[in-house]
């Protein structure tokens, strides 16, 4: 019996490769970055599940080129490059990688947490380009992170672990996000802010929203002006969450103290923004979810869910449900 066809736009640990194996009649793109548009398109045209990245986009011309498709299985638990409406209305799957990555991703928003606050990357290469010459009161001073305001905007499940996170550091955890969760508030100790008043009155504000039409651009200069001139912006999600430009100018006339950033609107961003000639912004090339753990863990899901669809199973991570009652009728 023949396999079904499958395309993985990018290369996935050999834990969710050796999965496939024997499963799915698959090519892998083996190189740094998204597949050239053109050789995708073309690959997938008799592909039956395709395993992308979270740099392809997946829109109308290529759910077009490929006509047989059945599941697009994403490894990231964020999936704002695809369309969707357009795959559900096609009547094919889609997937993500929840769960797997929450410790990892909230491990790193906590980092960057510190790493902004206590200027650590800067005082690194303070110390190695030989400007370290004494021990001195003010040198690198930073801004204290216990027993400070954290305030969390988006409160899933990445949200909910840096809550976890903060409370071990004896901070306030305040939290908005479109749905109250009431259930949480007294587990998680956490207090529930409009948006505005969080800005107001946090000293790191943390971002864990998806990036949808409704939060893109949330963070503007607006709201970075209501932000206390000593507080931190982290950013995990993604980068158009933030107006970068206005970011950059938060930063560089201290509307904010500064701002840890591990996602950009343009991803990489280019070594030319202005962005990156700012001391108090830390830098990270979006490595949330990048433990060895998760890494393996979301190759694993990313695989399952493909194969699950393509035995004509529900997958387990299926973010557009509503496809089911479309399923077979296309
Ligand atoms: C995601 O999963 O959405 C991250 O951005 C990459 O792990």
């Amino acid at each position: 019996m023949s396999l079904p066809k499958a395309y993985v736009g990018l290369p996935i640990q050999e834990a969710g490769l050796e999965l496939l194996r024997g499963k799915a009649d698959f090519e892998v793109w083996e190189k740094e970055g998204a597949p050239p548009r053109e050789g995708l398109l073309r690959g997938l045209k008799d592909a039956e599940g395709f395993l992308s990245g979270l740099f392809t986009r997946v829109d109308e011309e290529l759910l077009d080129a490929a006509p047989k498709l059945k599941v697009v299985s994403n490894y990231a638990v964020g999936y704002d490059n695809i369309d969707v409406p357009a795959a559900t209305k096609r009547g094919i799957y889609v997937t993500n990688t929840p769960d797997v990555l929450t410790p990892a991703t909230a491990d790193l928003a906590f980092a960057l947490l510190l790493a902004s606050a206590r200027r650590v990357i800067e005082a690194n290469a303070f110390l190695r380009s030989g400007q370290w010459k004494a021990w001195g009161p003010e040198l690198l001073v930073g801004v204290e992170v216990s027993g400070s305001a954290l305030g969390i905007v988006g409160f899933g499940k990445i949200g909910q672990a840096m809550a976890r996170r903060a409370r071990g550091f004896d901070m306030d955890v305040l939290y908005f996000s479109a749905t109250r969760r009431p259930e949480l508030e007294q587990s998680l100790g956490a207090k529930y802010l409009p948006l505005d008043e969080l800005l107001k009155e946090s000293d790191f504000v943390s971002l864990h929203c998806n990036l949808t039409e409704q939060t893109r651009n949330l963070i503007g200069e607006k709201e970075l002006r209501m932000m206390k001139k000593t507080a931190v912006l982290i950013n995990t999600s993604r980068g158009p969450v933030v107006d970068q430009a206005a970011l950059y100018r938060a930063c560089a006339e201290r509307w904010i103290w500064g701002a840890g950033l591990d996602v950009f609107v343009q991803e990489p961003i280019p070594l030319d923004d202005p962005l990156l000639t700012l001391p108090n912004v830390t830098t990270l090339p979006h490595i949330g979810s990048a433990s060895r753990t998760a890494r393996d863990d979301m190759a694993r899901k990313s695989a399952s869910n493909l194969l699950a669809a393509l035995r004509g199973e529900r997958p387990h991570d299926l973010v557009n449900p509503e496809v089911l009652g479309s399923v077979g009728k296309c």
